[in-house]
């Protein structure tokens, strides 16, 4: 009885030590597997870490939305506007041209409702100001330069720009660059906006100011 009692004992005993071995030399081999391919592990954190929508440095609160504006650099790479992590307008997506590159959101529901892109070098500025006149009340507007924004500018576009907020589109002029996120019933200025002019003495590129960037969380319109 004694030894069979003592037999179950150490085999009790040696269970946990062999499972304890194992468990550590698994845990060591796991951990040595993340650890020798260093690159691979800091990949591997980065994929694991939160990404913020349309990559903001920082995420939007509840009840904001995120976007992302980037305006034409020079006359060959297209803009592209990000809005709630979805890329609405883009090269890749081929629906950008020169000029101005505009998308109306619903400031509610974040429901994109309309984009077009507005030749504003050789096209014809009333389809500018027809699409404008048929902007919805609680509508966001998006705005974007790509080449030349400013040739068929009149003063009648640039009042509505001014009446949705913009500081800068009563100066907007030939190939300067333009970055704009304004709204239909919008009190005041909006502080969504970046702007720089085209001057031979600071343009990044020769003809062409450098192309602008802006990011931000807008908030969701409640009624
Ligand atoms: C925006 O969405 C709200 C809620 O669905 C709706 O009531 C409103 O009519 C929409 N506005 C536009 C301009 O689509």
């Amino acid at each position: 009885m004694r030894v069979t009692g003592l037999i179950r004992v150490l085999a009790v005993i040696g269970t946990l030590v062999a499972t304890w071995l194992f468990l550590r030399s698994y845990h060591n081999f796991n951990r040595r597997n993340i650890r020798l391919p260093r690159w691979l592990g800091m990949a591997t954190q980065e994929i694991r870490a939160p990404k913020t929508k349309c990559g903001l440095s920082k995420p939007c609160p509840d009840n904001f939305f995120a976007f992302k504006i980037c305006s034409g650099a020079a006359n060959v790479v297209g803009p592209s506007m990000c809005f709630e992590n979805e890329i609405i307008m883009s090269p890749v997506k081929n629906n950008v041209g020169r000029g101005l590159n505009i998308a109306l959101v619903n400031g509610t529901t974040g429901q994109v409702l309309r984009k077009d892109s507005f030749d504003m070098y050789s096209g014809d500025a009333n389809l500018l100001v027809r699409f404008l006149a048929e902007i919805p009340e609680g509508t966001l507007v998006l705005v974007a330069s790509y080449d030349d924004p400013g040739t068929k500018m009149n003063g009648q576009i640039r009042k509505v720009f001014a009446d949705l907020g913009s500081s800068y589109a009563e100066q907007l002029g030939f190939r300067d660059s333009w970055v704009f996120l304004g709204a239909k019933d919008l009190k005041g200025k909006s502080p969504f906006e970046q702007y720089l002019k085209n001057n031979p003495n600071t343009n990044k590129y020769e003809g062409w100011p450098e192309l602008l960037e802006l990011e931000g969380c807008v908030p969701r319109k409640v009624f």
